[in-house]
């Protein structure tokens, strides 16, 4: 064959293997409104980006008593292109060869993207559409799951890693993304579970459906699992490109800053109440203080009492985590602590600045919250601003009250600026309850007890509840205007730019988890 010839033979090889299990599977993928593993990774790349590896890999199938079976690219598409010129490592199981089960050979093709990952320090993104294990490939199968296990590991804090949830994902297909930083799912088509509707019925003769034991909403609104949620694919995959946009590319990497001339935020008055039993939606404040109100929300439907998200200000991303008080007043909670702690520690392992937003009565009490273990969760909180070392600046925007005003980032956990607004109350619990306590013999003995307790609770306002007595203990830097915090905000991350922060020597710390 001339070099004529060789290349029309690679074409015609390239050809066949990009059917992937053939037109009947092809077709059964669309009509369940799913797009094939080479079309998603043409949605998420840069058009024409996408530079294919291992398309000719080939497991042995005598070996695992398949003969007959061809297995097109063993299932998984793997390879490197950009986002908006940014390199990226991907890979995509292919669900119409035997239904993206992952065999040994599968498995080295994603564990050497995992390792382009770490070794070039890109991010990588995973598109999951797998039965799991390759059950004829027994052991070999489980090894392949355990070696991308041990990269998930590795590369954790060194590049970011996106998991794509676009199938029916049961087993070591479940187990690795939730290694990653972010799993997105897409209603109706993204099912997570580690042992399916069969095997529950089996075992414990549960009946349940795929969606009802694993799907979107579940995993988005009720396990906190997910941490993007779409409508569909094309919307799934827009995302994840924005997401890239906002994240360095490892964690050497930071964000480069570029002035922006958004009017500075002068509408925060008219969203804060002064009544501090009021809600309000925090993401109006974070949108009146970044650059063209720019957001970006992770788990908006799981833990909704606290917000977490990036956000540029001046053009350098930064991380948001603030109270909400339109969910339970704001209140930490099991789930809310889980959800923020690990926000922190991304932000800190990859540069990115912290900006706290507090507004809250405290933890929530209750017997379901104490024996669902809200003192070890509660306590990662603690942890995780402790242990971050990026520039952290807080603000009181109302209420900062207990335990709540110690885990939100305060002064004590080595928070570089803490800033309130004059409607702040720090004190240890609210007027209500205080007053309660402490002027409880008044109370009981006055003659008209609900008048008494009505000016103790004033007094007790007056007195504690407001932000000068933090002030003057230097554990706030300053009272500010709502229309202030932009630019104190833009100020102080200027100022710790260049922030270094000595450690003592460790292997590495053990956190509440
Ligand atoms: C081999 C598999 C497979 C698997 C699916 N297929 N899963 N082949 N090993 N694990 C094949 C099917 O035989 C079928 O082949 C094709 O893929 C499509 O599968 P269907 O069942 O027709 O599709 P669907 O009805 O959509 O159901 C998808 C599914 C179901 C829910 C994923 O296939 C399923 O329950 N699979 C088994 C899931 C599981 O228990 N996996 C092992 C987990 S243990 P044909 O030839 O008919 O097209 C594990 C260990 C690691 O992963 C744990 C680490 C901690």
């Amino acid at each position: 064959m001339n070099l004529r010839q060789k290349i029309e033979n690679l074409e015609l090889r390239q050809a066949n293997l990009a059917k992937g299990g053939g037109e009947g599977a092809i077709d059964r993928q669309h009509s369940s409104g799913k797009l094939t593993a080479r079309e998603r990774i043409d949605k998420l790349l840069d058009a024409g980006s996408f530079h294919e590896y291992d398309m000719f890999i080939q497991h042995d199938a005598r070996e695992f008593g398949m003969s007959g079976k061809s297995l097109p690219a063993d299932g998984v598409i793997t390879g490197t292109g950009n986002i908006d010129g940014k390199p990226v490592a991907v890979f995509a199981q292919d669900f119409t060869v035997m239904g993206g089960s992952l065999g040994l050979m599968h498995a080295r093709k994603i564990t050497k993207i995992l390792d382009y990952a770490i070794n070039m320090r890109i991010p990588v993104i995973g598109i999951n559409d797998s039965g799991g294990a390759r059950i004829q490939e027994g052991v070999n199968a489980l090894a392949g799951y355990g070696e991308i296990f041990y990269r998930n590991t590795a590369a954790s804090g060194v590049a970011p890693q996106i998991s794509v949830i676009l199938g029916p994902c049961a087993g070591g297909a479940v187990y690795s993304p939730a290694l990653t930083d972010f799993v997105f799912v897409v209603e109706n088509i993204s099912k997570m579970f580690i042992t399916g509707p069969e095997v529950i019925k089996t075992v414990l003769g549960e009946e349940i459906s795929q969606e009802d034991l694993g799907g979107a909403r579940v995993h988005a609104e009720i396990t906190g699992n997910a941490h993007v949620y779409s409508k569909n694919e094309d919307e799934c995959f827009e995302k994840i490109r924005e997401l890239i946009r906002l994240l360095p590319a490892n964690n050497s990497e930071k964000a480069t800053s570029v002035e922006c001339s958004d009017p500075l935020c002068n509408k925060i008055n008219e969203i804060i109440p002064d009544d501090a039993s009021e809600p309000y939606d925090v993401r109006d404040v974070i949108g009146s203080i970044t650059d063209h109100s720019c957001f970006y929300e992770i788990q908006e439907l799981w833990a909704s009492n606290i917000v977490v998200g990036f956000g540029r200000m001046n053009g350098e991303t930064v991380g948001f985590v603030a109270n909400q008080p339109l969910t339970l007043a704001g209140v930490l909670d099991c789930d809310a602590s889980d959800k923020a702690a690990r926000f922190i520690r991304f932000c800190d392992a990859f540069n990115i600045p912290i900006i706290t937003l507090e507004d809250l009565p405290g933890y929530l009490p209750g017997i379901d919250q104490e024996h669902a273990g809200i003192i070890r969760h509660g306590a990662k909180m603690l942890y995780a601003y402790s242990e971050a070392t990026v520039p952290k600046i807080t603000v009181i925007l109302r209420k900062a009250y207990g335990g709540g005003y110690i885990a939100m980032n305060s002064r004590h956990l080595k928070a570089d600026f803490v800033f309130a607004l004059p409607l702040a109350e720090i004190a240890v619990m609210g007027p209500e309850g205080a007053a309660n306590i402490i002027f409880r013999k008044e109370i009981a003995e006055a003659e008209n007890p609900a008048e008494t307790r009505k000016q103790k609770v004033a007094e007790y306002r007056e007195k504690f509840a407001n932000p000068f007595v933090a002030a003057g203990k230097g554990y706030i830097d300053a009272v500010i205007a709502p229309a202030q915090i932009r630019e104190y905000l833009l100020h102080a991350l200027r100022v710790a730019k260049n922030k270094t922060t000595v450690t003592p020597q460790r292997k590495h710390g053990i956190p509440p988890f």
